[in-house]
């Protein structure tokens, strides 16, 4: 089966000598939500432009559905819809009037033209707003028009930039329902970037994590989170008795590895919080041993790009505050 993206060696060096990508390979197949997670800077941006013919590289090869990117530009852009990571609408116009332009540069027939874009709205809820102005849309509207738009010419492979990027938890989710949805109907590909964790573990089949420019890690959301010490477990025990060891108790449960004891609380991990609890669960019960509060921290891909790169991918609240700001700004000037 031919690979909806195959990327082999990419390399691209900015005129200044900024190395962006230094050497990149993946393999996307048909049908899949594919995520490239990694930090601001990453290179994620510089990889979806050379996919989508926007940028050039400096070495090395991309095919989509076994088109070259470098020799076939236009076949790639008749399959790949797009949408950018700053906003790509005239605020001034109407939705409607978004779509009736990009219907037009798409190459759209005249005569499907109406129907199509009517049924992008409806599909993406806009049919209500599709005769207002961009400008009053908020940001998650702003989203789901982009989409309508790069799907006019029913593509077979969508790839977004930062699709959610300053949206708040409800928009969001609006966003990726209409996404999954139309992906399933349509046996769409998917390839999107993303620096939120929870958005690419959600979301996607398989993930690439990306840092500074090379692929660090990929796999399945669960593949990739078995690679950390596993699930955190912190349990409070009431009324310890001074001759029993909770050490000792929690040293014969197989499964775990512990992490720290403090008087009657115990710290330990495991690969597998379900099998491991019911365990532990008939341990306690046998010495007479009651819960008084339990913790558990699930592993996060956060945890596994630590363990890779010794920073955190998550940023503080403070990055989404700006970019919601930027965000703002973008929709405000219409650029
Ligand atoms: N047009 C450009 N000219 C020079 N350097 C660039 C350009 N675009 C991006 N870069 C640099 O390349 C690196 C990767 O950027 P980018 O691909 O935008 O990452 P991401 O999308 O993951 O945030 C960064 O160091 C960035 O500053
Ligand atoms: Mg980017």
């Amino acid at each position: 089966m031919v690979l909806a993206i195959e990327v082999r060696g990419l390399v691209k060096i900015y005129p200044g000598g900024i190395k962006a990508l230094n050497g990149v390979d993946l393999d996307v197949d048909e049908g899949i939500i594919y995520a490239l997670l990694g930090p601001n800077g990453a290179g994620k941006t510089t990889l979806i432009r050379i996919i989508t013919t926007q940028l050039r590289q400096t070495d090395g090869y991309v095919k989509v559905f076994g088109h070259d990117t470098s020799t076939q530009g236009s076949n790639v852009r008749s399959l790949i819809g797009y949408v950018p990571q700053e906003m790509s609408l005239w605020s001034d116009l109407t939705g409607y009037e978004n779509m009736l332009i990009y219907s037009k540069i798409y190459g759209i027939p005249s005569n499907s033209r109406k129907k199509i874009i009517e049924e992008l709205l409806e599909f993406m809820d806009l049919r209500e707003a599709s005769n207002r102005m961009v400008r009053i849309y908020s940001g998650g509207m702003i989203r789901r028009l982009e989409i309508a738009i790069a799907l006019m010419h029913r593509p077979r492979l969508l790839v977004l930039d930062e699709p959610t990027i300053g949206l708040d938890p409800a928009a969001r989710r609006l966003v990726w329902g209409k996404i999954t949805e139309y992906c399933k109907e349509y046996n769409m590909t998917i390839f999107f970037a993303t620096h939120y964790m929870d958005e690419a573990d959600r979301y996607a089949n398989y993930i690439a994590l990306m840092n500074r420019g090379i692929i660090i890690a990929r796999g399945k959301p669960e593949e990739l989170k078995q690679n950390v010490e596993g699930d955190r477990i912190t349990l409070k025990l009431s009324s310890i008795d001074d001759n029993i060891s909770i050490l000792n108790i929690f040293s014969e449960i197989e499964g775990i590895t512990i992490l720290k004891t403090d008087g009657d609380t115990i710290e330990f991990s495991t690969s597998n919080v379900s099998y491991t609890l019911p365990k532990i669960l008939e341990k306690l019960f046998q010495n007479n041993l009651k819960i008084y509060e339990i913790k558990i921290h699930e592993a996060t891909l956060d945890d596994v790009f630590i363990k890779l790169t010794g920073r955190r991918l998550s940023e503080e609240e403070y990055g989404r505050y700006r970019e919601a700001i930027t965000m703002r700004k973008m929709i405000r000037r219409g650029s």
